[in-house]
């Protein structure tokens, strides 16, 4: 018995990769996240299959699960949104199946800020402009930011910042990030990137907050601040440049 926990996507329900599916068609029992995983991902599970919503759930009752299937020897797919890598909350149920021995698998998923940009039609590293891309939030009731991890520090190196979990501190986070990257940055807040329903808010930092006070967006919103949004001169990478000698095209 394994517990495989599966990155499910930002939204679309063609967004998750080939193995997370399979895996999914392959369990007797899947835990998802109803508020945030799409619904039609579920109809890969197989018929009689048992559907847990974790939403209103703890981790204790979580952990109870995991322990029930691995007694009755059922394979679990447990699906969170995007990839599992940031923000998913794994760190603690890995733990605990460690503490029962029960084996687990991660399959990686598309995260949001790749859909995000997907979305905008855009780069989020642009030579000469950022080659950098901070994946960041700021402090909330589930995890306060560590000490060291401030927007001030990051902005300070001029990256790309991928902002989560953050819209309902925007006018915070523009006074802080205007003095590093100046009022007529470009900001693109992207709502329910990938959703039938998603929406892209477009802007620079000093009239960003007008913006998204005109079409407010709750929760499920990533901002995005850089010059990298807006750039169009820049120089073109050496990649494709013909006097670039690379490994597999000819001298
Ligand atoms: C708990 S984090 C999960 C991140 C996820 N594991 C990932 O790989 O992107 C939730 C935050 O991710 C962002 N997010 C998740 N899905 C999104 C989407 N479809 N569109 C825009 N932002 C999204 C929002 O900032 C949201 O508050």
């Amino acid at each position: 018995m394994t517990v495989h926990f599966i990155g499910a996507g930002p939204g679309a329900a063609d967004l998750i990769t080939l193995r997370g599916r399979d895996l999914l068609a392959a369990c007797p029992v899947c835990l998802y996240a109803g508020s945030i995983v799409p619904p039609a991902l579920l109809a890969h599970c197989p018929e009689g299959a048992r559907l847990v919503d974790t939403a209103p759930m703890d981790l204790d009752a979580i952990e109870a699960e995991y322990v029930a299937a691995h007694a009755a020897g059922q394979n679990v797919a447990r699906l969170h949104s995007g990839d599992l890598s940031i923000w998913s909350a794994v760190a603690e149920q890995i733990r605990r199946l460690q503490r029962h021995g029960i084996p687990y698998t991660l399959t990686p998923g598309v995260p949001a800020f790749s859909a995000a940009a997907a979305t905008l039609g855009r780069e989020l590293t642009v030579p000469g402009v950022a080659q950098s891309l901070v994946l960041t939030r700021v402090s909330g009731r589930a995890s306060p930011m560590p000490a060291g991890e401030t927007l001030e520090g990051f902005a300070a190196t001029g990256a790309t910042l991928a902002i989560h979990l953050a819209i309902h501190a925007l006018p915070s986070i523009v006074a802080r990030l205007t003095p590093f990257y100046g009022a007529d940055c470009p900001v693109a807040i992207v709502v329910r990137a990938s959703w039938p329903d998603e929406r892209v808010l477009r802007g620079v930092l000093s009239d960003i907050e007008a913006k998204l006070a005109a079409e407010p967006a709750e929760r499920t919103a990533l901002i995005l601040v850089g010059r990298s949004l807006g750039a169009e001169d820049f120089r073109e990478s050496a990649l494709y440049s013909l006097d670039y000698q690379r490994r597999f095209r000819g001298a």
